[in-house]
């Protein structure tokens, strides 16, 4: 009973979607009507505005670190453990990606999932967010970066704690990143993927 309402609450959580907000806030309309039409910190930052761009990021970070610190901390006093911070986890990362406040249309998960790792556990956090430093410094593209650390994140953890629920968990996200991500695969493959920082264009 009580890990239902941990995973409703952490759905609810990962349904406010920080790149809407701020650009609102910001008077730079809503993310999904230009640039990749994403919610996501990426894709602010194509309106030129770094200031909502960070904040995106740290936002749709927070939010999935939140629902992770909540459960680790007030669920074992309900009974509740590792399979319920998989649940949860899942729960936060699909809030985000279908989000209940914003027509179910949301984004992609990368910020959201980094904020989750840091919850798991801090060096995983770390080391795919390192990854995601690594190929984006390299390569410029944003969505390359988070499908390399998202590949990466699930043999990051089983080489620090080994196969559980959360290694499930975790591996689940990585390959709803990915699905999320097909258009943009398909114009890294086309080699029309835009740069990290390019400025708003519709349609790519
Ligand atoms: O944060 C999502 C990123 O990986 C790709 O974003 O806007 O280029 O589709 P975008």
């Amino acid at each position: 009973m009580y890990i239902l309402l941990f995973t409703v609450a952490a759905y609810l959580i990962g349904s406010v979607s920080f790149g809407i907000i701020t650009s609102k806030l910001f008077g730079l309309g809503d993310p999904r009507t230009y640039g990749s039409n994403n919610p996501g910190a990426t894709n602010v930052l194509r309106s030129g505005n770094k200031t909502a761009a960070a904040l995106t990021l740290l936002g749709d970070g927070f939010k999935g670190w939140l629902a992770i610190w909540l459960t680790q901390r007030y669920g074992p006093q309900f009974g509740l453990g590792d399979g319920s911070v998989a649940l949860v986890a899942v729960a936060v990362f699909l809030g985000h990606l279908w989000p209940v406040f914003f027509r179910f249309a949301g984004g992609k998960g990368v910020a959201t999932l980094f904020g989750i790792l840091i919850g798991i556990s801090l060096w995983l956090g770390l080391a795919t967010i390192a990854t995601w430093l690594i190929v984006a410094y390299a390569f410029r593209y944003s969505s390359l970066a988070a499908l390399i650390a998202s590949v990466f994140a699930p043999f990051f953890y089983a080489l620090m704690e080994g196969p559980d629920m959360i290694l499930l968990a975790i591996v689940v996200m990585s390959a709803l990143l990915i699905y999320r991500h097909a258009k943009n695969i398909g114009n890294l493959l086309a080699g029309k993927e835009s740069r990290i920082g390019a400025k708003k264009k519709s349609g790519n």
